[in-house]
């Protein structure tokens, strides 16, 4: 016969199994993660707005035999007053910026409105929420999915494209780079609230709406990337980043790992 456990050791048993990680983030002061996110995207930022401004090459474009940097994909004009990547950036930074998750985190770290869960306003100012400007902007979100979604797909087609090399297959470490960028941007802009909203929200009922079935199952699929937005909305970053850095490294003459077949 089993033995009995009751249900208080029941508990303690099972919190030696996530004790550790509950633990850590008890021991975590709370300023840490803000902390964190305020590095982070402000870093982000920063490169952001180096790259496409005062990168070098012609036009600061970041770009390097069959690769372009996400930064400037598409590639819309090589020559202009302006650096190419501001034809392409609003789209791919504005949908970040108005993200649901990236306000939670850069209202606590940037604004401290409120800076953590159980901190209380260190504000004295009276809470407007996002009813005046400019954080009403935000209300844009869903606006910006459409041409992020576009980025997106443009982002596949240059992993794809980074395959040819004049007629031959290319198999090089930044097409490898390339692509998972495009998977992990893909992730990220399935899961968006906005997005999930619109597959399968504002009905009362499935069945006796038009294409109901087919918004239900769309719902769900988009349900599963929503469910770790967050993590989507890091991994991507980085992974944006990474891409980038990397192409302006064979940019100032760093070789790329490959294989072309003949
Ligand atoms: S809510 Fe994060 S991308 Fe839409």
């Amino acid at each position: 016969m089993a033995a009995q456990v009751s249900p208080v050791a029941a508990v303690a048993k099972s919190d030696h199994g996530v004790g550790l990680w509950a633990q850590l983030r008890r021991a975590t002061p709370w300023w840490a993660q803000p902390l964190a996110i305020v590095a982070v995207l402000g870093a982000f930022t920063g490169y952001s707005i180096w790259t496409a401004f005062f990168g070098p090459g012609p036009n600061h474009i970041s770009e390097h035999a069959n690769y372009l940097s996400p930064f400037f994909s598409p590639l819309i004009w090589k020559t202009g007053p302006v650096t190419p990547a501001l034809w392409v950036l609003w789209a791919p930074l504005g949908f970040r910026a108005t993200c649901y998750y990236y306000r939670k985190s850069y209202y606590r770290a940037f604004f401290w409105d409120p800076p953590a869960c159980a901190v209380g306003e260190l504000r004295r100012r009276g809470y407007r929420g996002e009813s005046r400007l400019p954080m009403v902007l935000n209300n844009l979100h869903r606006f910006f999915w459409y041409p992020a979604a576009i980025v997106v797909i443009l982002l596949w087609v240059d992993g794809f494209a980074s395959f040819d090399d004049g007629g031959h297959l290319y198999l090089g470490l930044g097409t490898l780079i390339l692509l998972v960028n495009a998977v992990l941007l893909s992730g990220y802009s399935l899961g968006c609230h906005a997005f999930r909203h619109a597959a399968g929200g504002g009905l009362d009922c499935y069945s006796c709406s038009q294409a109901g079935k087919a918004r239900f199952r769309l719902w769900r699929w988009v349900t599963v990337f929503n469910g770790h937005h967050a993590t989507w909305a890091w991994v991507s970053m980085f992974s944006v980043v990474i891409a980038e850095v990397y192409i302006r490294l064979l940019q100032a003459g760093m070789p790329d790992p490959h294989i072309l077949v003949k």
